[in-house]
């Protein structure tokens, strides 16, 4: 197993130890790991002038899977308004084809008085928002500043879909809907934009590949309510680059924390990153406070996604839950009755657990 761990920037270099830690107490006995490091990000363009390094692109192609923390913070976003460059994160995504985005939003019991939502409203949540991650008004030409015969500052950004983009993550939506409840929501906004029409009318042809799987259709827009009012009506949630971006951070929070959330991004030809949902979080770096379980969980995704070790990643699953379970909680799920412990800490009691 070929490994590239990408750390990133903040947070980032808190929560990739833990994972490693984790992924080493899992290993240990059941498989072997090869594990590469590389930058990118902020520290990306401060070892060789790129958010993206052309040695890190080079670890990352020949990798059976990458391990990414977070990028960002104001200084990288400044360097990259500044230098007209696409970030780091984004390149990657792009150049790899990592067009499916699985955000799996499983409530762990033991979190469910952390959540802002009432009890009764959550329990029992486990929905998969699949966000396609290649395309839409992300990487839509033509983009950025246009002239304006008035001489005002106008700047553009493109919605764009090809059927053949749409049709892919429809195939992955209603394949993954069968491993599960088999029923697919596709979010859109085909009310309004021709790129949404294209998009719902791809998704239903899709989906009569699939009778056995039940589609529906809500526009973004009543789907955000959806998602709090009724969450555990949805089971797999496809929509855009977009869409699927705001839905998640939203989802989160149904969870207790976006401290709770992993992500897997798959290419169809395997290839498989894997990150948390949340971000740098630079106002926290460096404080041993970070909750360091999105990103072990994403790991665990790894184990199951790239390597077909589907037990290990559950064991990892389990590993978390037992120790939320036992009270053990960083700042942003705590609870009263629990015990406040740091990063470390929390990373060292997974593993245990893992063990055990
Ligand atoms: C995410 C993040 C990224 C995105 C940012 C960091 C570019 O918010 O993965 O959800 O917008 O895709
Ligand atoms: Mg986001």
């Amino acid at each position: 197993m070929k490994i590239a761990v990408l750390p990133g920037d903040g947070v980032g270099h808190e929560i990739i130890p833990e994972a490693v830690k984790v992924l080493q107490a899992t290993a240990k006995g059941h498989f072997e790991l090869e594990l590469e490091y590389g930058h990118i990000g902020m520290t990306g363009v401060h070892a060789t002038g790129k958010p993206l390094p052309d040695e890190t692109y080079a670890l990352a192609k020949r990798a059976d899977a990458i391990l990414f923390g977070a990028i960002g913070g104001p200084e990288y976003e400044q360097w990259i308004r500044t230098n007209k460059v696409r970030s780091g994160l984004l390149q990657l995504r792009l150049n790899l084809g990592l067009n499916a985005n699985l955000r799996p939003i499983k409530l762990f019991p033991e979190l469910a008085s952390v959540s802002t939502l009432k009890p009764e409203v959550i329990e029992g949540l486990d929905l998969l928002i699949l966000r396609e991650l290649s395309s839409d008004i992300y990487f839509g030409e033509p983009r950025g500043p246009v002239q304006n015969a008035s001489g005002e500052r106008e700047s553009i950004n493109t919605m764009r879909y090809t059927e053949s983009q749409i049709r892919a993550i429809g195939h992955v939506a209603f394949k993954t809907a069968r491993q599960r409840k088999s029923k697919v929501c596709s979010v859109d906004k085909a009310n309004v934009l021709e790129t949404m029409q294209l998009w719902r009318d791809v998704m239903k042809e899709v989906g009569a590949e699939y009778p056995d799987v039940e589609l529906t259709h809500l526009y973004v827009d009543a789907a955000a309510m959806m998602l709090i009012r009724a969450p555990t009506r949805f089971d797999v949630i496809v929509t855009g680059n977009m869409f699927g971006d705001i839905l998640s951070d939203e989802a989160a929070m149904l969870v207790g924390s976006l401290g709770m959330l992993p992500s897997a991004s798959l290419a169809p030809d395997g290839k498989g990153l894997y990150e948390p949902i949340h971000g740098s979080a630079p106002d926290i770096a460096g404080k041993d406070i970070v909750n360091p379980c999105a990103m072990i969980l994403s790991a665990a995704m790894m184990l199951r996604h790239s390597f077909n070790r589907d037990k290990d990643a559950q064991r990892i699953e389990n590993a978390v839950r037992a120790v939320v379970g036992r009270g053990l909680r960083t700042a942003d799920i705590m609870d009263t009755d629990s015990r406040l412990v740091g990063t470390k800490e929390m990373g060292d009691a997974i593993a245990a657990a893992v063990v055990s």
